[in-house]
């Protein structure tokens, strides 16, 4: 069986249709891939094949946009494995692995065998490139989850919650070099999901929590009329996704190297991708940047300082505004005698914790006594704006990082304090129920 020269018999049938559907988006076995041609998805949004980045002598097999007139490459399957000449071609083999190699037949990217019966690798219209069966059957493979530094819309920033698993976005090396860079993004494996950005092994920016319709720690967000932002949580997979409400507007989230993150839009009309969105943006951006149990305000000068009813732990290294060793209680909490209350934090970014702890359909006045009743309880926030309308209460159990203020958005924390450091006038002080 020859798939695609019945495909050609179809199009000398029909010239029309096949100039319409341009070129092909199919690999076949035994019909391979070479340097100078290339597959193109069946609407023309995307194409796979060979190129050479920036300065480069090396050649990458890849998928960028295909109706741009920059190129802007999406995905790159031999990111560390470049090949040095143009002999390269890409096949598929009649077990359903994907293999890239040259002329000498030295391997320099592959996928492992299916069990499809009649295997083809497809390159879609939303850029993911799959390895199915002849009759559409199962998906044995797929560029999605193997991303390079690129999330698309539709596209998964994916965890396996039961193995912890994580899909990673990892930066290119260099805009001349796709190869594994210093900088990924993740999602965390327990707790309500956040992204973490990593530089190395330091984490150095983390979205904040979701909560519901956002990030915790990017309360813009709220303005994005453009997108549809979801992230979906149970026992088994945690993701976040983005899809663009207008289809024709082309927008893509990178992690760059250096630690930065990047959404961009492309701008038709002057033929440039546009910086619509980017983190770390500002010192208090900084993972964890006044250390435990301190507060970052852009606003105010220093930045940091230390939440109600805390002080600096070193005083001299933090009148040298040196933040990293953070805050500590000056009262211990009572966990006898029922006399704690708690200070608002208002327009917060909530907190970063692996042990917080999450109660769903739980309301205000019950999440402060679960609180209370619970000696290493440190704070407690409830939102009502997640997806199915319940009320959701979540505690901090332990040290408080991570914690800033923004002007605008933000969640409202309550911070467990001991009687003494409560002060008594206004609306931050709030009494044990
Ligand atoms: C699948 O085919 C490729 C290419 O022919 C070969 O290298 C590989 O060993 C095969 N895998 C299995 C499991 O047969
Ligand atoms: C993803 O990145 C994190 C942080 O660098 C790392 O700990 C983890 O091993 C990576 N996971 C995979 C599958 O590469
Ligand atoms: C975006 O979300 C709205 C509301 O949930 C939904 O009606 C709409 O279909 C979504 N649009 C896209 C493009 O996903
Ligand atoms: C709790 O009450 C007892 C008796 O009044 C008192 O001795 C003790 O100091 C109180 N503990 C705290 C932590 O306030
Ligand atoms: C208090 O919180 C800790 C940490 O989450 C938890 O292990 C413990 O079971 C809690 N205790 C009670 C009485 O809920």
């Amino acid at each position: 069986m020859q798939p695609r020269r019945k495909a050609l018999v179809f199009a000398a049938l029909f010239p029309t249709l096949i100039a319409l559907s341009g070129a092909e988006d199919t690999l076949f076995p035994g019909d391979p891939l070479k340097d100078d041609s290339s597959l193109i998805s069946s609407d023309g949004s995307f194409k796979l094949g060979f190129f050479t980045p920036g300065k480069s002598k090396f050649r990458f097999l890849g998928i960028w946009y295909n109706q741009i007139p920059v190129q802007t490459v999406v995905w790159v399957a031999n990111r560390d494995s470049p090949l040095p000449d143009r002999t390269g071609v890409l096949s598929i083999s009649i077990n359903g692995s994907l293999s890239l190699s040259d002329s000498k037949g030295v391997v320099y990217w592959s996928t492992p065998s299916t069990r499809l019966a009649g295997p083809v690798a497809k390159l879609l219209d939303d850029a993911n490139f799959f390895v199915a069966g002849a009759g559409g059957g199962g998906n044995a493979w797929q560029s999605f989850d193997h991303p390079t530094d690129t999330l698309l819309p539709g596209m998964k920033l994916w965890v396996d919650r039961r193995t912890g698993f994580t899909r990673n976005f990892t930066s290119w090396k260099s805009d001349d070099d796709p190869g594994t860079g210093d900088s990924t993004l993740f999602l965390n494996p327990n707790g309500v999901p956040q992204m973490i950005l990593v530089q190395g092994s330091k984490r150095v920016w983390s979205s904040g929590l979701w909560v519901g319709k956002e990030f915790s720690g990017i309360p813009e967000k709220r303005s994005y009329e453009d997108f549809n932002f979801s992230v979906i949580s149970n026992d088994d997979e945690a993701y976040y996704q983005f899809t663009t409400r207008d289809k024709t507007v082309l927008s893509r989230l990178v992690v760059q190297s250096k630690g930065m993150l990047q959404r961009l839009i492309w701008i038709k009309e002057k033929g440039t991708w546009n910086v619509y969105y980017f983190a770390p943006k500002e010192p208090c951006d900084a993972f964890g940047h006044c250390g435990i149990f301190g507060i970052c305000d852009p606003n105010e000068s220093p930045t940091c300082s230390c939440l109600q009813g805390f002080e600096p732990r070193l005083q001299d290294n933090w009148n040298l505004r040196d933040w990293n060793d953070g805050c500590r209680r000056r009262t211990p909490v009572d966990c006898k005698n029922n006399t704690d209350g708690f200070v608002l934090v208002a327009n917060a970014k909530l907190p970063d914790t692996s042990v917080e702890v999450v109660i769903y359909n739980m309301g205000t006045d019950e999440c402060r006594e679960e609180c209370l009743r619970n000696c290493s309880c440190a704070a407690y926030t409830t939102d009502v704006s997640i997806e199915g309308g319940g009320s959701r209460c979540i505690l901090w159990n332990g040290v408080l990082t991570d914690l800033r203020v923004f002007d605008n958005g933000g969640q409202d924390l309550f911070v467990r304090l001991a009687r003494a450091d409560l002060c008594t006038s206004g609306e931050t002080y709030f009494q044990p129920v």
